[in-house]
């Protein structure tokens, strides 16, 4: 007889979209965090971007500070040591491994990879799926281009394609809305050189644990939204009555 295996150790046990584990990989620019917003509320899981960690830090100041705002501003990787060091700390202090998460812009190499996996075994947990969002340059140029944040809550919005209400103001907080500082054209093409340096192997990776799924980052995000979720459904990772009001969610 197999003995049942505990249910922390099994990547789709008992099925439950607020339980899934995911990665969302892709060049910047490719939708990851917009999507991100969107799976986490409605699957109500916690969504972690270590790009978003990293600018908060920035904003915290000190030496630190400083020196993250240096790799951020220029494209460059932030060092696997300090990105991986923060978003365990961060995912430990809010107690994020019992609950389902969304990661978001990490891993970016492999090393950054392996290091989670090792974490996620201490916690005997495995992710569930991570998905690629193939997108082409010039639909990333153009999404750059547009983009829009908000400062204060991080909220991002593109200028033609998913406008705020009040041009220039952010619909949630109300503050000013400003352009990245690395969403210039130049720092744009140094990061798509970069992305395109690491993620071959990152992709081969997850490729050889049967955990990829590619999807076409090109799409608009309800397409995309209802790509993922049959996605799900395929693999089982959510009931019949999960991907069903998955679905018909609008919020
Ligand atoms: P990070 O903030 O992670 O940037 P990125 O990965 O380059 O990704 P982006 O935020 O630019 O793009 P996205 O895919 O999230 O697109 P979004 O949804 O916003 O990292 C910034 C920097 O931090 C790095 O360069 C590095 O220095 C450092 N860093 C971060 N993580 C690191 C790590 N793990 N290791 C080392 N260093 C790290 O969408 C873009 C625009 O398009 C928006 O305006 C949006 O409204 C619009 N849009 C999105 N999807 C669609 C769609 N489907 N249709 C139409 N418009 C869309």
């Amino acid at each position: 007889m197999v003995s049942p295996k505990p249910e922390a150790d099994t990547a789709s046990a008992g099925a439950s979209a607020n339980r899934l584990r995911l990665v969302l990989l892709g060049p910047p620019g490719a939708g990851k965090g917009t999507l991100a917003e969107v799976l986490a509320r409605r699957l109500r899981v916690e969504h972690w971007a270590t790009g978003d960690l990293l600018r908060l830090a920035v904003r915290n100041g000190g030496v630190l500070g400083a020196e993250l705002k240096r790799y951020i501003d220029s494209g460059e990787l932030v060092p696997d040591e300090l990105v991986i060091r923060l978003l365990l700390d961060r995912m430990s202090d809010g107690g994020a491994w019992q609950t389902g998460f969304i990661l978001d812009g990490f891993p970016r190499t492999v090393e950054q990879a392996r290091q989670f996996d090792m974490a996620l075994q201490r916690q005997r947990l495995r992710l569930d799926l991570v998905f690629h969002f193939a997108t082409s340059t010039p639909v990333i140029i153009n999404r750059l281009s547009g983009r829009r944040v908000c400062p204060r809550c991080q909220k991002s919005y593109h200028v033609r394609n998913i406008p705020p209400k009040k041009p220039g103001v952010c619909d949630q907080c109300g503050e000013s809305l400003v352009q990245r500082e690395d969403d210039r054209e130049a720092t744009v093409r140094h990061r798509l050189e970069i992305y395109g340096a690491e993620s071959a192997l990152l992709l081969q990776y997850y490729q050889e644990r049967g955990l990829l799924a590619e999807v076409n980052g090109d799409w608009d995000i309800e397409l995309l939204y209802r790509t993922l979720i049959s996605i799900f459904d395929r693999r089982a990772l959510v009931t019949s009555a999960e991907r069903d009001s998955l679905l018909a969610a609008t919020s």
